[in-house]
């Protein structure tokens, strides 16, 4: 898979997040000072999707359910329970269409 489009830049809030299913895979798109970033929707601790239940710090996620967060521009955990990465992906806009990186 390479570069796939998953939705339109507008449909992003600022400051937040939305889900999108390219392919069937369940990714979470975020607008920050009008850059878009893309990381997988699905927690790594215990497996609930993002889009319901999360909290933005600026480029942190958190998962409100267990209090993980992760830094949406690497996936990297900023914080525990757990240890596991969220899988990043490369997120651009092109005529206002949001495309992601699938690879
Ligand atoms: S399910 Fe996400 S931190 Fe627990």
């Amino acid at each position: 898979m390479a570069k796939v489009k998953v939705g339109e830049y507008r449909e992003v809030p600022e400051g937040d997040m939305k889900k999108f299913t390219p392919k069937g895979i369940p990714i979470a798109v975020y607008k920050l000072s009008g850059q878009v970033y893309a990381t997988s929707n699905i927690c790594t601790y215990d497996g609930c999707f993002l889009d319901e239940n999360h909290r933005m710090h600026g480029y942190m996620v958190e998962c409100t359910l267990h209090n993980e967060q992760w830094d949406i521009r690497t996936g990297e955990v900023v914080n525990q329970p757990a240890t596991e990465k969220l899988k990043a992906y490369k997120a651009e806009v092109v005529d206002d269409d949001i495309y992601v990186d699938m690879i």
